[in-house]
């Protein structure tokens, strides 16, 4: 059974993934905290990402960007002028609400791609929740969150927390591209907080006010737009795929290998579909449950003031197919504007063709951190009525704790100063936590819980013959394992060894 969001919100309380911000006085709608499990799972869930798409390919450098901006960089991005939610505001109670959403509620029709034409016909039907006022005419919103750099409190100081990490990779574009040598097709990495003033945030982690992004932009040659030389990696890929013409047509989402999607011109461009499997991969690899994933394509109206053709990455949320990640092809709009609001030349030479290009971002593959951390948590979430607790099936690379070691009694000295020593040996190297509370049965319980993949338990006969057994989480199995090789098999499985292949 799959829990609700709110379940899943006071399951992550329990646990102390994640708590309500500043709960003690009442919190703040749209900000959470992470505790001292989720603060875990969330570094090695971004750990993987860097890994994955920085530090293990030569053609992308990550940079860590500052939080506050130039305010010019967000005229330049469109963000001062663009950056807004359709808003509802009832002229008698003050009651606002943000669009989309709120029609959605009231009508059960999905709003998404309506243009503002649309959506404000269809708010003249409805009545504010709260007094049951006509709303007034539909509004704007602009979602950034500004503040003041310095003690002057004026208009010249004003300047905003960034709506998204993006607009330093372009900022500091040409930077990076000489720092790090790059040459076209390159990609310009960066994961940290982002801050938006959502009007109505909902769904726990979902959408949320504070948050972070993983964000890549990735820049080509303007000709080389047909032409991503690593797409095999992902034509094979099948996926759920759910087009703007599908849509328009009312027609189902259809399965697809990514390969056919790009030669039937589903997907424009073979980088869109490469972008768009190799998060799938990511995902799969570190035990997201492929089913639940799939593609759409933004229909016209919905596209940002700065895409030419969006795809997102949704995942099966209990509320409903939802984006995890938006990638969108930006051509050279952010490089242009920045041009010439700054007056600075951005282009690059491009060695290849001995030609000075101003570069394409083909693709932005922009994912949320917190709704990733959601997706690993529903796919792990597993209450085990035979063993009659939960079990989180987290991969060994996520897991909060990768190792829990436990003497066998707690009141034995001998028992208890062994475990220790195994303890701490596997510190050295992997998150490893000693339990010496309550019963073994109950101490095999708390770790499934926080989904620990591997508990370590030290016994009499451990102290002749310096091993110890090694339960796997997932499947209860126990093994025998000489302390002496007890570093190198938890390394195996941790990355990815079959328990039933010791
Ligand atoms: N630079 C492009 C960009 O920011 P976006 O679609 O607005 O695109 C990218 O955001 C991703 O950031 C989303 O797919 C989502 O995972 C995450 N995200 C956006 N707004 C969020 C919010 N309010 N709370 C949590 N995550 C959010």
């Amino acid at each position: 059974m799959t829990l609700t969001i709110d379940e899943m919100a006071t399951f992550c309380k329990r646990k102390g993934l994640v708590y309500p911000n500043s709960e003690l006085y009442g919190g703040l709608a749209g900000v959470f905290d992470y505790g001292p499990l989720g603060a875990e799972l969330k570094r090695n869930l971004m750990r993987e990402w860097w890994r994955f798409f920085v530090q293990q390919r030569e053609d992308i450098a990550g940079i860590d960007g500052a939080i506050l901006a130039h305010p010019k960089v967000w005229v330049a991005s469109g963000h001062v002028q663009n950056f807004t939610d359709p808003m509802l505001e009832c002229p008698k109670c003050g009651e606002k609400q943000r669009a989309d959403h709120f029609i959605e509620t009231a009508t059960g029709k999905s709003a998404d791609g309506l243009s503002r034409k649309e959506l404000a016909a269809m708010a003249k039907e409805l009545r504010c929740p709260r007094c049951s006022s006509p709303w007034k005419e539909l509004g704007a919103f602009n979602m950034m969150f500004a503040t003041h750099v310095g003690p002057v409190r004026d208009d010249a100081s004003v300047a905003y927390l960034r709506p998204e990490t993006a607009q330093l990779m372009f900022a500091d574009f040409r930077l990076v591209a000489e720092n790090a040598r790059l040459k076209l097709p390159f990609g310009i990495a960066q994961m940290g907080k982002a801050f938006r003033n959502e009007i109505a945030p909902r769904n726990f982690l979902f959408r949320c006010r504070e948050f972070e992004q993983m964000e890549i932009e990735y820049f080509i040659h303007p000709k080389q737009l047909m032409e991503c030389p690593y797409v095999g990696e992902v034509e094979k890929l099948r996926m759920l795929v759910y087009s703007a013409e599908m849509q328009k047509s009312q027609r189902d989402a259809s399965e697809m290998s990514l390969g056919d999607a790009v030669t039937q011109g589903t997907i424009k461009t073979p980088w869109h579909a490469y972008w768009l499997g190799k998060t799938f991969e990511w995902f799969t690899a570190l035990g997201a449950n492929a089913a639940k994933f799939r593609i759409r394509q933004h229909l016209p109206e919905e596209l940002s003031h700065y895409a030419l053709d969006t795809w997102d990455l949704e995942y099966a949320f209990p509320f409903g197919w939802k984006e995890l990640q938006g990638i969108a092809n930006r051509g050279d709009y952010d490089l242009k504007q920045h041009m010439e609001f700054s007056g600075k030349d951005l282009s690059l030479f491009d060695e290849a063709s001995k030609e000075r290009v101003i570069p394409h971002v083909v693709a932005e593959p922009s994912l949320g951190v917190d709704r990733s951390f959601l997706v690993f948590l529903y796919d792990a979430y597993d209450d085990d009525k035979k063993r009659g607790n939960v079990v989180l099936h987290l991969h060994p690379r996520l897991a909060p704790v990768q190792c829990a070691v436990f003497p066998l009694l707690s009141n034995r000295p001998e028992l208890v100063e062994k475990a220790r020593t195994v303890h701490l040996l596997l510190r050295e190297e992997f998150s490893s936590v000693f339990d010496r509370a309550g019963s073994i049965g109950r101490r095999y319980a708390r770790q499934d819980e926080q989904g620990t993949p591997l508990c370590v338990t030290v016994d009499f006969d451990s102290l002749q013959n310096d091993d110890v057994t090694i339960r796997d989480r997932d499947s209860t199995e126990q093994k025998r394992v000489p302390v002496a090789r007890l570093a190198e098999t938890v390394r195996a499985l941790v990355r990815g060894k079959p328990f039933s292949g010791l």
